[in-house]
């Protein structure tokens, strides 16, 4: 177990010091989850949101967004599509709905796309081979009652990513509205509920925000090891015009980035078998940057499968719509696995 003071050591490396310890996390990656990277087909499903985070660029205050919600026939298409490519899973986001109307096309959307096989999807059943039979279903839907997280799992999603974006819950105060909707402990209990319902769970922050510093990161990480995640999304912040933090005092978008890299080389030699995702933000901060994290601990991507269209208003941060296409022919990618968390199954095995 490191110490918060390893932990800022590691974090403060520069240099040649910096390639060694990603260098260190790639070897632990791979021999933890092994050589191949795990793809997921992103879909972003509804630009609505209930909430009005401060640094987010569809928070419901926002003007100008055009506000959309696939419809169920684009969001099976879009999975098709990705099953099609060999991407063995797929993650359904969105901003926080609570509506009844929500509630039940997801869970609907989430039985049907269950259903898709390799060859319903139109995969040559040669390709096909070895490839899992269904895919796997991650949800990104936000905060929701523990029934609804149920309702979801039975419906067949085996994951949730909901980020925690700061672990302190000070910090976690200025990023957001006291409005009675943004309850750092009503986060947390979410995430306890996301156990509860059986979920392998995600969670992840924001790195290099205003008034975050180095303690901060350091218990970021012991949070998430504290927490026992399965999996971590974790991406630099990336400031957003007309948003409320928009033009606060930033770290450098080199220091985000290279943060962000050390951050996750750190929790992957923290926690080896967990699932964590290199985070498409690097790539708007700096065209390379994703592709190192993939070679400094982080061992799954999300290729973005939304529709065109649609895709310009999911805009979280500024130039967020420019970030080209993954292409994982240019990876050594695992091909149509679902891809679960190897540290999930290992705790399943020990009950
Ligand atoms: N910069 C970086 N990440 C952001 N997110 C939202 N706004 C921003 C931003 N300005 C992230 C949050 C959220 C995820 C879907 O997008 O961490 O959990
Ligand atoms: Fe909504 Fe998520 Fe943006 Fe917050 S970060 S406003 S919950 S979409």
């Amino acid at each position: 177990m490191f110490s918060v003071g390893q932990i800022t050591k590691m974090l403060s490396l520069q240099g040649s010091g910096m390639d060694a310890l990603l260098a260190e996390a790639h070897r632990v990656r791979v021999a933890a989850t092994g050589e191949c990277i795990r793809p997921r087909g992103l879909i972003e499903y509804s630009n609505l949101c209930r909430k009005n985070c401060l640094y987010c660029g569809i928070r419901s205050g926002m003007d100008g967004v055009g506000r959309y919600t696939l419809s169920e026939g684009q969001v099976m298409e879009a999975a098709r599509r990705a099953v099609r490519e060999g991407l063995g899973s797929v993650v359904i986001q969105a901003g926080e709905v609570t509506t009844r109307e929500h509630i039940e096309a997801i869970e609907r959307l989430v039985r049907e796309i269950k259903l898709i096989t390799p060859e319903s999807a139109g995969v040559d059943p040669v390709r096909a081979r070895g490839w899992s039979s269904s895919p796997g279903v991650t949800l990104s839907l936000g905060e929701q009652s523990l029934d609804v997280y149920r309702r979801w799992a039975d419906a067949g999603a085996s994951r949730y990513l909901l980020r925690i974006e700061a672990s302190d819950e000070k910090l976690y105060r200025t990023l957001h509205p006291h409005d009675g909707r943004h309850s750092y402990r009503r986060r947390i209990e979410a995430l306890e509920n996301l156990r509860k319902a059986g979920y392998q769970v995600g969670t992840g922050v924001m790195i290099g925000l205003p008034g975050q510093n180095a303690g901060h990161l350091a218990a970021d990480l012991l949070f998430m090891q504290r927490a026992d995640i399965d999996m971590c999304g974790m991406g630099p912040y990336v400031e957003c015009a007309g948003t409320p933090l928009a033009g606060l005092s930033l770290p450098p978008a080199r220091w985000r980035v290279d943060m962000t890299l050390k951050m996750t080389a750190v929790l992957r030699l923290m926690m080896p078998d967990i699932n964590i995702a290199a985070a498409t933000a690097l790539e708007t901060l700096d065209p390379h940057a994703r592709s190192r994290a993939l070679s400094g601990g982080a061992n799954v991507v999300m290729p973005n499968v939304t529709p065109r269209d649609a895709r310009s208003e999911y805009r979280l941060y500024d130039n967020k719509e420019y970030v080209p296409d993954f292409k994982i022919d240019d990876y050594d990618v695992c091909k149509g696995a679902a891809g679960d968390s190897i540290h999930f199954e290992k705790k399943l095995k020990n009950i």
